[in-house]
């Protein structure tokens, strides 16, 4: 089925949580290598790098923004019930912080972009600048942008190390919620 019920994620639920865990890991693994490599001269490959980490970029903000409309529009599935409050209260808050990173590294992305005097091109469409050229904001974006990716990677190694605990050692059915099949 295509929607959540209490007991599981529906379809869609699913593929968007896949689909955008790839590309979200993608992004941070293209980030880190990307702004190792050196600005001398012109550097080909690290400027068709930012070309498509921009745009793969902008298309997380879209997905992301799909995906909490399906979220506000859906049940949210239960926890299993065996953990205690603590544990469900903190899985939530990775839940909702992980809503939080999808929009804010993104929008980091391209204030910092817009900060260079760098426009974002989209498959080919030009978006608007967000703020007009700053060097000093420029700086505090590339800051603001590169420690939230970090923070992402520890709340996905928390959040994946929580879902693989669930399902190898206390075998429920956290996970499987949140798998194709039945
Ligand atoms: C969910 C989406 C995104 C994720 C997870 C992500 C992640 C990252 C990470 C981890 C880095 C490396 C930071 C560092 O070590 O310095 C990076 C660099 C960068 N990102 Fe993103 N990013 C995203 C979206 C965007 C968007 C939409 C844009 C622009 C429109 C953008 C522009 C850049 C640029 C220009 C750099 C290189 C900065 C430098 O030269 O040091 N990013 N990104
Ligand atoms: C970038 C990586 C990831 C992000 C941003 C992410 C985000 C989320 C979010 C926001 C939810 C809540 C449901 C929703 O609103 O869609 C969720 C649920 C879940 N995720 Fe992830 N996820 C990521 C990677 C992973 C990985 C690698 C695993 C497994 C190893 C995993 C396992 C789960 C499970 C089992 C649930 C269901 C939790 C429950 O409702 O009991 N996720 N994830």
């Amino acid at each position: 089925m295509l929607m959540n019920t209490h007991q599981r994620y529906g379809a869609v639920a699913i593929a968007l949580h896949w689909l955008m865990a790839v590309l979200l890991i993608a992004l941070i693994a293209q980030g880190l290598y990307m702004s190792d490599l050196p600005d001398v001269g012109f550097n080909k490959e690290k400027i068709l790098h930012i070309v498509y980490h921009k745009e793969y970029g902008i298309l997380a903000l879209g997905l992301a923004a799909v995906r909490l409309a399906w979220r506000v529009g859906n049940v949210l599935p239960d926890l299993v019930e065996e953990i205690p409050d603590w544990q469900k209260v903190a899985a939530r808050f990775v839940h909702l912080s992980f809503y939080g990173f999808m929009f804010a590294l993104p929008i980091s992305g391209w204030l910092m972009s817009s900060a260079a005097g760098i426009p974002v091109y989209v498959f080919g469409f030009r978006l608007p600048d967000l703020i007009a050229h700053n060097e000093y904001r420029f700086q505090q974006l590339i800051e603001m942008h590169k420690w939230l990716g970090y923070a992402l990677i520890g709340f996905i190694v928390l959040h994946a190390g929580a879902a693989l605990r669930h399902h190898f050692l206390s075998r429920d059915n956290t996970l499987k919620k949140i798998l194709p099949g039945k």
